[in-house]
């Protein structure tokens, strides 16, 4: 006979529950970006000096980052909306594998690794939900700078050869514009013997946030943000106080908030040339946008179908097609979205259908045919991003959505209910 718990004694997943059709008012706040400030963490491992990085978002990720570089010997202290860090007390050249399996961003160690130590080993960070996530262009951009680099067991090992241990700059083609890639190889290039020229770099806002920080430190960067990057290495960078870009997808995830409920909010701060295409894309479906500075204020009545690509920057974000998708699942008309960056990022349509959305899928491409209104169920995130689409969709549904996968969403969306029920949302979260 099993035992049976009260339901005051359920143990329930941690869930959003989202009472929809509620029309949102007043302003939402940008954080700093997820996705460039674990990679300025790393660059903390280049530099024996302090490393004060600002408007860094608290997120399970940065957590985990910390939590990574603080077991390299790097210090790693939070002063409000701050990060202190001190890389001094560098004394590890591999990351425990148990901290690094979770999180992707770890990868981000190997360049500055090699770069101050002349070694490292790094476990390959696991393909996740939205594909296989390989790192070849990061081990073939390290041996053109003199690394030598085996992989075995699933452990990245790379060792510099002769005499100071020291990277050699080179010239590298990526054959793909590759975020993570492009700024592995610069921090890696920074201290390096001579010039490093990356070719077919990655032109995303987060690589000039780099470059930006490892100016501060002294490194000699140019071209950032455009194809070619250029590096001279130096002897050693000196510590830096810099400030985090604004978040650039929780905006764009903010902005189709207000359009999916068809409500006027104001979005703060947003740099909007970090947004062209999305901005793009709100007012081919009948968005206004009023741009005042980096305030932007958003108003939607009705929303028309429009057909989008994602691409690498400047071309529509990856990181925006899931939650740009739920909206689409409530416009007239039949939308047409093809995800050309990742393999296996269309796992949210399964989750929208739940709730009424009229989609179907051939191979990377999505059909989505307008609904007048999303019905409330109980769906789940597959990816940080998918999870956030279906908190949108539970937005305008009527009646209640929840939502699970929040183990996703908190690693990149810091307190997202709070910031929402701030504007009149209805979120509870139950866990
Ligand atoms: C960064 O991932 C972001 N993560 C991702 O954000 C983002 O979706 C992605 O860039 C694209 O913009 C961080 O910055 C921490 P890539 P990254 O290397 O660097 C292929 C989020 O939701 N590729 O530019 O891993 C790869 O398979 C996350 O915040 C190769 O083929 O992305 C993918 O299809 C998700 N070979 C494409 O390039 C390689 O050697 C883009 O990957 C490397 C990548």
């Amino acid at each position: 006979m099993t035992a049976t718990l009260a339901p005051s004694q359920q143990i329930l997943t941690p869930q959003l529950e989202i009472a929809g059709g509620r029309p949102l008012s007043g302003e939402l706040r940008v954080s700093g970006a997820k996705n460039s400030a674990l990679v300025l963490m790393a660059a903390s491992l280049l530099t024996e000096d302090q490393l004060r990085l600002r408007n860094v978002p608290p997120l399970t990720d940065i957590e985990g980052m910390a939590e990574i570089l603080i077991s390299l010997g790097v210090s790693a202290k939070r002063d409000g909306e701050a990060l202190e860090m001190n890389g001094s007390g560098l004394s590890q050249s591999a990351p425990p594998y148990e901290l690094v399996n979770s999180l992707r961003a770890s990868f981000f160690c190997i360049g500055p690794l090699l770069a101050r130590l002349g070694i490292a080993r790094v476990p390959l960070p696991g393909g996740c939900q939205i594909g296989t996530r390989p790192v070849v262009e990061h081990v073939k951009g390290l041996k053109a700078l003199g690394a030598q680099v085996t992989i075995e067991h699933g452990v990245v090992s790379a060792v510099v050869p002769g005499r100071g241990h020291r990277l050699k700059g080179g010239r590298i083609h990526l054959d793909c514009p590759s975020v993570g890639a492009t700024e592995t190889l610069m921090m890696a290039a920074a201290l390096a013997e001579g010039e490093t020229v990356i070719e077919n770099a990655a032109l995303e806002p987060e690589v000039i946030d780099l470059a930006g920080l490892l100016l501060a430190m002294g490194a000699k960067v140019r071209g950032a943000g455009t194809p070619t990057i250029t590096i001279v290495g130096v002897d050693r960078l000196h510590g830096a106080d810099y400030a985090v870009i604004p978040d650039r997808i929780e905006a764009g995830t903010f902005l189709l908030a207000a359009a999916i409920t068809r409500s006027c909010l104001t979005v703060a701060p947003v740099i909007t040339d970090h947004l062209g295409a999305v901005l793009t894309k709100l007012e081919e479906v009948g968005c206004h946008l009023d741009i005042q500075g980096t305030n932007v204020t958003i108003s939607a009545q009705e929303i028309q179908a429009v057909d989008l690509r994602t691409q690498p920057f400047p071309g529509f974000p990856t990181d925006l097609q899931a939650p740009f998708m739920s909206l689409l699942a409530t416009a007239q008309g039949t939308s047409v979205i093809t995800e050309n960056i990742f393999e296996n990022r269309l796992q949210h349509v399964g989750e929208l259908q739940r709730m009424g959305a009229a989609i179907r899928t051939q191979g990377n491409t999505a059909f989505i045919e307008g609904v007048s209104r999303l019905s409330g169920a109980p769906v789940q995130g597959s990816d940080l991003r998918a999870s956030a689409a279906m908190v949108l969709a539970g937005l305008a549904a009527e009646g209640i959505t929840t939502v699970q996968g929040l183990e996703y969403l908190d690693r990149g969306y810091a307190d997202f209910e709070g910031k929402l029920n701030a504007v009149g949302a209805s979120i509870r979260r139950l866990s």
